[in-house]
């Protein structure tokens, strides 16, 4: 059933499932090398739905953990980040998989890495169901990216337009009249 303020699918649920089953693939192989359950860190709200779709493929022990941060108001990246929920998980000397719902701008990614790195994380590696490659106004790459999507305003599964849709088990285009 599709969502009244929806103009279109993008991709659903099916193809995120079978996303999510490659991505936890990779992340296991990873650990077999490490010998260490990975420390998943999903960035809130969005990453939610995702994170719980991505650890259901997991076969092995996982440590999951959230963080809400965002970058300091104003056009240029400040290099400093405001958290708004903190990790409970210490990330010293640990392989931190980020899991992200969406990369635009990369602006808050970019701060996330750097203080996850200053605080003595080994490692940081960024998975994001979605990449808008288009949007980015710093340099920042994800590790492992679902879907490559254009430069176009989507909702559902983590995603909100004025916290709605987030609920949504598919990623959608809204309607104009939504957001007009
Ligand atoms: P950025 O990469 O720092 O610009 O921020 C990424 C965040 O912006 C995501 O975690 C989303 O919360 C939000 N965002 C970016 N693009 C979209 C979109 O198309 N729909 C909904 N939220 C978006």
């Amino acid at each position: 059933m599709i969502d009244s303020g929806i103009e279109k699918v993008l991709i659903n649920f099916s193809q995120i499932q079978s996303c999510c089953e490659k991505m936890a693939k990779t992340i296991e192989s990873y650990s077999v090398d490490t010998k260490e359950a990975p420390l998943l860190v999903g960035l809130l709200k969005g990453s939610v739905p995702f994170m719980a779709e991505l650890i259901k493929h997991i076969t092995i022990p996982v440590e999951i953990d959230f963080l809400s941060a965002h970058s300091y108001e104003g056009i240029q990246s400040s290099g400093k980040v405001k958290i708004d929920k903190d990790l409970d998980i210490s990330c010293l000397n640990r392989t931190v998989w980020i899991i992200e719902d969406i990369i635009d701008t990369g602006r808050t990614l970019l701060e996330v890495k750097q203080m996850l790195l200053e605080r003595g994380a080994q490692d940081v590696v960024i998975v994001t169901l979605l990449d808008k490659p288009e949007g980015r106004k710093v340099q920042i790459e994800a590790d492992h990216v679902g879907f490559t999507i254009p430069n176009a305003f989507v909702v559902g599964f983590g995603l909100d337009y004025n916290e709605k849709y987030r609920n949504l088990p598919y990623i959608g285009v809204l309607k104009p009249e939504v957001y007009l």
